[in-house]
């Protein structure tokens, strides 16, 4: 498959823009459509935000590029080669877009889903060319985490997982691409292991959430980002795991539930930084402030670990 020039982003809404900009940036001519004209409009505000961010981290602007803003579904699919899918995760509504786009773009055109778990073997049902099916995870802020999961589903040809895979590099993002579909694929299950235990510490009245979170940032995020688990393994040497995790496994948290403090939290309304709460507080001064203060250390930590 020849260098892929042009892309089209369905859903503009929390991770539509940042692709949008990075793609762009990387050379593509990049449209970005969603069903929501005041979607549509705080995405042009987002991607201003983004630009900035991306020339603080020194990303090349190649030639050729460009990322545009439309309302018509069509018209920005027209000539595209490959479809980056970001609308809500929800398989019906995911399923009969993918039908209705069959119809609007050429039969080689790539369709890559940033679901964040459905099986892409699900997505690609009941499509005349499943082939072209693939998974292409990006992780949230979608311009910051350079690293997108690559997950090929039963019927997905070869060739679409290379060409994304490609695609992937030529933004200066690394590629990581599964050998098997598995729910939630790789990121999300770990990330998912390490929540259902933080949150397990709180129900059991262990530790508060200010105690456990400075515990997990320094005691395992800043190490994990610098040395991750395998060749942490082998920095702590694989006795040592053996001997811990032979009686602590047996004690760590199997819940299949869903914890118990977040359960009564989110039925509270205390749904996080967009409600103004949660398990913290937020005034729209500090949730400014947030924003701004993590999007620069993630800047710094990205620069000082490539
Ligand atoms: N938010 C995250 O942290 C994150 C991280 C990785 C992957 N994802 C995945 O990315 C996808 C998008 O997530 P999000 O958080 O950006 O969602 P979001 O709800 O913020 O945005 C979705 C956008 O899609 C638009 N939309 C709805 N139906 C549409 C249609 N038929 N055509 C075009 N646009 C449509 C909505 O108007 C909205 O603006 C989901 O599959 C999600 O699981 C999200």
């Amino acid at each position: 498959m020849s260098e892929l020039k042009h892309a089209t982003i369905l859903g503009s809404g929390t991770m539509g823009p940042g692709m949008g900009v990075v793609l762009a940036r990387a050379g593509m001519q990049v449209k970005l459509f969603d069903v929501d004209a005041g979607a549509l409009e705080r995405a042009q505000g987002m991607a201003s935000i983004v630009e900035g961010i991306l020339d603080r981290l020194e990303v090349p602007v190649r030639d050729g590029g460009a990322l545009s803003f439309e309302s018509d579904r069509a018209a920005s699919l027209a000539g595209t080669e490959i479809v980056a899918e970001a609308i809500p995760e929800n398989l019906e509504l995911k399923r009969e877009v993918f039908r209705a786009i069959e119809d609007e773009i050429s039969d080689t055109a790539i369709i890559a889903s940033n679901t964040s778990g459905i099986p892409v073997t699900k997505l690609a049902e009941g499509l005349r060319h499943p082939e072209r099916v693939v998974g292409w995870h990006w992780s949230n802020p979608p311009h910051l985490i350079p690293m997108n999961e690559v997950i090929p589903g039963e019927q997905t040809a070869p060739e679409v997982t290379r060409a994304v895979e490609d695609l992937t590099r030529r933004i200066g993002y690394h590629p990581v691409t599964l050998k098997k579909e598995v729910a939630g694929f790789v990121e999300n299950r770990v990330l998912y292991a390490i929540m259902r235990e933080c949150l397990a510490l709180l129900d059991e009245g262990v530790i508060d959430s200010e105690g456990l979170d400075l515990c997990v940032k320094w005691g395992i995020g800043y190490k994990l980002a610098v040395v991750p688990p395998i060749q942490l393994l082998d920095m702590a040497g694989l006795d040592i795991y053996t001997s811990v995790a032979s009686y602590l496994n047996a004690s760590l948290s199997n819940e299949t539930g869903v914890s118990s403090t977040a359960t009564a939290l989110k039925d509270e309304g205390r749904l996080g930084i967009k409600a103004g709460r949660g398990f913290f507080d937020y005034t729209p001064e500090r949730i400014k402030e947030l924003q701004q203060q993590r999007a620069g250390a993630l800047v710094a930590v990205r620069k000082a670990l490539s």
